[in-house]
């Protein structure tokens, strides 16, 4: 086996670590849920390139716009497609645009053929489905999630009932508050006029603070709207919450990847530096040993990176 196969695992290795999107460490690109229809399109047909040019819209309409939607009308009827996508009222623009482009590949993983899909990540919201649901207000409860009990911290509690509370009358399709250590914000998706979103959010809101009582945080996604807070107790927990935790172990991965990459590129450095000096055959054969070792760490970084691959598209 010559040099140059031997560099193939390596180079390998490298492209799939820097086609990685390192933004995927922040907490905006992180999964809150995800879901697909039941039906399937067929591979190769008409849909398939429907759905394709829609995401492709979506990803690029999120470069300058924080809401979008896309009707693609095929050739037949049936192969008409909907979709859509919303970044929380905080992120700017580039992040909106990293955030969907992410949330399109994630949908692509989560709902393999299917002919509608949906993913909410901690920043934004795509869905796409062949039935149209652009401009319906629709409060079904697609996730809910509440944190251990606050306990005994009245001041807390009463700040967090005070913080929803100002949410809910606060208009605007995002809304954000906060009270001491205690934060909260609702966001509707753009296809909803200022009187559904109004609507939406009053039901997000009173569901999170009835299903989720005295509980460090809340989450109350509805299929239009959502409205989220979070207390200063849920730190421990985290961020993203639930997603904090795979976040914390991805920058771990991520390190330790980093780490073996460098200790491969040292070895790569200091073999090239004893084949120079040493010209002896002897040397040349010890060399030939080494870098069999080193072929052997290359592979293990290949499989390294496939691992961290795979754990990134949990
Ligand atoms: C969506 O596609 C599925 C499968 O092709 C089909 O059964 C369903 O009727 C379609 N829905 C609409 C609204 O066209
Ligand atoms: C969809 O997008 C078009 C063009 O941007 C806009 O005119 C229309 O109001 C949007 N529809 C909904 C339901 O948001």
């Amino acid at each position: 086996m010559g040099r140059s196969s031997s560099f193939l695992p390596l180079l390998t290795f490298l492209v799939s670590l820097f086609s990685l999107p390192i933004h995927s460490l922040s907490s905006t690109d992180s999964l809150v849920f995800g879901g697909c229809t039941q039906q399937k399109y067929a591979p190769n047909s008409p849909y398939e390139s429907n759905l394709n040019s829609l995401l492709t819209s979506l990803v690029n309409a999120a470069t300058y716009s924080s809401y979008n939607n896309y009707t693609i009308i095929g050739s037949s009827p049936q192969d008409v497609i909907y979709g859509l996508f919303q970044c929380q009222g905080d992120l700017s623009m580039p992040d909106c645009a990293t955030c969907v482009a992410r949330s399109v590949s994630q949908i692509g993983v989560l709902c393999p053929q299917t002919c509608g899909g949906a993913v909410q990540l901690q920043g934004c919201y795509v869905k796409y489905d062949n039935a149209t649901f652009l401009g319906v207000e629709d409060k079904t409860v697609v996730f809910k999630k509440c944190g251990p009990s606050i306990g005994y911290d009245t001041d807390t509690l009463s700040r967090r009932d005070a913080v929803l509370a100002a949410l809910a009358s606060t208009g605007g399709q995002y809304r954000v508050g906060g009270s001491g250590d205690v934060q909260g914000v609702a966001q509707c998706v753009g296809d909803l006029s200022p009187g559904e979103c109004q609507d939406c959010a009053s039901d997000a809101i009173g569901r999170l603070k009835s299903d989720c009582g005295g509980a460090i945080f809340g989450d109350m996604f509805l299929a239009k709207c959502y409205a989220r807070y979070q207390t200063g107790d849920s730190h421990i927990y985290s961020n993203g919450h639930h997603d904090h935790i795979s976040s914390n172990e991805g920058e771990k991965t991520f390190a330790i990847i980093i780490g073996l990459l460098a200790g491969v590129a040292l070895l790569i450095i200091f073999l090239t530096f004893i084949r120079k000096v040493n010209k002896l055959h002897m040397f040349v054969k010890v060399t030939g040993t080494a870098l069999n070792f080193m072929k052997f760490l290359e592979w293990f970084a290949f499989g390294g990176s496939f691992a961290y691959l795979f754990f990134f598209s949990q």
